[in-house]
């Protein structure tokens, strides 16, 4: 019998909703985004944009889906990790619909999430993750009941440090997709700090370099230029390593950075370099969205794992490597 999950995500500035099947089939994904003026996000904002636009996205996603509320059988929540006051309204969205509905409530890590809809949409079954976004960068692949993190960054997550230096070079947000563009015009590439150390990364060296040649007028393309060269070329040692050592046969690309073009180029070069598949999660799905934890509700419910709506308190710092993947037990 086929399974109808609404998940809900919410652990940042955006917030969206996705309807899916225990098929695998996306019936909606609706989402609405908090665009900061200047400055970073403020989470006091977010929260309060989640609870203004949450109702709407809900009935949105419901009716693009074709369904009724009482078709749906689970509710899926992003549980973590992410900022508090975010990750407090949409919990609250997700257990009064689940207490409404009276239906189950399921809790998912939002980074976990972001692995699953690649697996689904790819196909594949265990691939090293290169999992890129403004709040994360991880290198992760699954060994002994976890998705283990082999990499990852230090100190700033690769969109972050994009976002920043965009808004250093005076772009609008999100700057990632801006620098993409704009790298393509560069010519000149500039030496900046290549820091990966073992399998972690470092952005904020690059970040203070890439600003101060700002103030020595080098070129705004040649600055976007080196940094994506340099920053994904990190990334690609790491994936490379971690491919090396676990000697999986698929890598896999997905979060918000994975839209880029450039870095799939890259990382493509390192499949075929290694003889392994590789595939980049559809810009739809890449970012933030509530399929992916639709998806993930499935697969944990089907999995025989519910939450109590008073057990269900949030988890700001909840690690990719903290949750025990119970639906893939037998890999
Ligand atoms: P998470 O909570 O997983 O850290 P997030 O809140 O950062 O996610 P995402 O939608 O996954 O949200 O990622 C947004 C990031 O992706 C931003 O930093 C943005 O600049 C970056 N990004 C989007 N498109 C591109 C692109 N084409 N090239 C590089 N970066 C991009
Ligand atoms: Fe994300």
């Amino acid at each position: 019998m086929t399974t109808i999950s609404l998940g809900i995500e919410g652990t940042a500035h955006s917030f969206g909703v996705g309807i899916v099947t225990s098929e695998g089939k996306i019936l909606s994904n609706e989402w609405d985004m908090l665009k900061p003026d200047k400055g970073g996000i403020h989470p006091r904002e977010a929260s309060r944009h989640h609870s203004e636009i949450g109702p709407t996205i809900i009935s949105e996603a419901v009716n693009k889906a074709g369904i009724g509320f009482r078709d749906i059988d689970i509710i899926a929540f992003s549980r973590g990790p992410g900022l508090g006051p975010s990750l407090r309204t949409t919990a609250t969205i997700a257990r009064t619909l689940a207490l409404k509905l009276d239906i189950p409530l399921v809790d998912v890590n939002h980074c976990v999430a972001h692995i699953e809809i690649g697996c689904l949409e790819s196909k594949f079954n265990d691939p090293v993750t290169v999992y890129v976004s403004g709040g994360n960068t991880q290198v992760i692949a699954f060994a002994g009941g976890r998705f283990r993190t082999f990499g990852e960054t230090l100190d700033i997550a690769i969109g972050n440090m994009l976002d920043v230096l965009g808004r250093e070079l005076g772009m609008g947000f999100p700057a990632g997709p801006i620098i993409e563009t704009i790298a393509k015009d560069g010519e000149n590439y500039h030496n900046l700090p290549y820091s990966v150390k073992g399998m972690d990364l470092s952005y904020s060296g690059m970040l203070t370099a890439a600003k101060k040649l700002h103030s020595e007028n080098v070129s705004i393309p040649d600055i976007c230029f080196s940094v994506q060269e340099i920053a994904f070329g990190m990334l690609a040692e790491v994936a490379e390593r971690a491919v090396a050592h676990t000697k999986k046969s698929e890598i896999l690309l997905t979060g918000g950075v994975a839209r880029n073009n450039r870095l799939t180029e890259i990382l493509t070069g390192v499949s075929e370099r290694h003889e392994v598949e590789f595939h980049r999660v559809s810009p739809s799905l890449a970012g933030d969205q509530g399929a992916m934890i639709a998806w993930n509700g499935i697969l944990q419910y089907k999995a025989g794992h519910q939450i109590s709506v008073e057990n269900s308190h949030v988890l700001p710092k909840w690690r990719t490597d903290d949750q025990d993947i119970i639906w893939r037990q037998s890999l």
